[in-house]
C-alpha cells in the first residue's frame, strides 16, 4: 500500500522535525493540504510553508488543493517541485483543460471527489488521469470519521478503471485508522492518506509501517 501522511496533522511549530520523521519513514509520499476558506470552511497554508516544505522533503509531494479554481496555481506548484497535483472536480470547470495544463506542467494529474461526488462523472477523463483521490471525509479538517459508503465507491472506481483500460490509482484521504485503512485496501485502494492517525500517535514510524504492509 502506498502510504502518504497528511502534514495537516503535524505539530506545525516543528514542521522540520516532522518532515524529516516523514523522510526516515517507510512513507511513499507526502501529502500537503491547501485550504482557501472559501471551497472549504478552514485556511490551512500556502506557497510559504509548501516552498519550505519542498527544501527538506525527500518524498515526492501528493499536493491536494481545496480551492477553488485550483488550475490558477498549476505553474506555481510545478515550480515547487510537486509531483501529484489533485483538483476537486467541484472546484474546477473545465476539468479536462486543467488535467492536460498540470501535465503540461510536468506534473501528474489527480481528480479529488467529495463524498457525494459520483465515481461516475469521472468516466470521460479517467483515462487521462494519474489518480482519482476518493474523499472519507467532507474535506476541510483533519480527524473526521471515515465515511462508510466510501468503500463503495472504491469498488465503483475500481471497476470503471478496469473497464477503461485506465492506469489511474485510488487514494482515499480522511478517517484512516487501522480498521479503515484494511476495508479501503480490500476495496481496492492503492494509497492512504493518514493525518491524525500517523502525526499522533505515539510511534509514527510504526503507523506508517502498518499502512504501508497492508
Ligand atoms: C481533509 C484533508 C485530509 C486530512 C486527513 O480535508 O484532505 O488530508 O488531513 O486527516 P485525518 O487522517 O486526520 O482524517
Ligand atoms: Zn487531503
Amino acid at each position: 500500500m502506498i502510504v502518504a501522511p497528511s502534514l495537516l496533522a503535524a505539530d506545525f511549530l516543528h514542521l522540520d522535525s516532522e518532515v524529516r520523521m516523514v523522510n526516515e519513514s517507510q512513507a511513499d509520499w507526502l501529502h500537503l493540504d491547501v485550504m482557501d476558506g472559501a471551497f472549504v470552511p478552514n485556511i490551512s497554508f500556502g506557497f510559504p510553508v509548501i516552498e519550505a516544505v519542498a527544501k527538506v522533503s525527500q518524498k515526492p509531494l501528493d499536493v491536494h488543493l481545496m480551492t477553488e479554481r485550483p488550475e490558477q496555481w498549476t505553474e506555481r506548484l510545478a515550480a515547487l517541485g510537486a509531483t501529484f497535483m489533485n483538483v476537486h472536480i467541484e472546484a474546477t470547470r473545465h476539468l479536462h483543460r486543467t488535467v492536460q495544463a498540470i501535465r503540461d506542467a510536468g506534473m501528474r494529474p489527480a481528480v479529488t471527489l467529495c463524498p457525494a461526488t459520483p465515481v461516475s462523472l469521472l468516466e470521460d477523463i479517467i483515462t487521462d488521469i494519474d489518480m482519482v483521490l476518493l474523499m472519507s471525509v467532507n474535506p476541510g479538517f483533519g480527524g473526521q470519521r471515515f465515511i462508510p459508503e466510501t468503500l463503495r465507491k472504491i469498488s465503483r472506481l475500481r471497476s470503471l478503471i478496469e473497464a477503461s483500460g485506465s492506469k489511474a490509482l485510488i487514494e482515499v484521504d480522511g478517517g484512516i485508522n487501522h480498521t479503515t485503512a484494511a476495508q479501503a485496501a480490500d476495496a481496492g485502494a492503492d494509497a492512504l492518506v493518514a493525518g491524525t492517525a500517523v502525526f499522533r500517535a505515539a510511534d509514527p514510524h510504526a503507523e506508517i509501517a502498518f499502512y504501508h504492509g497492508l
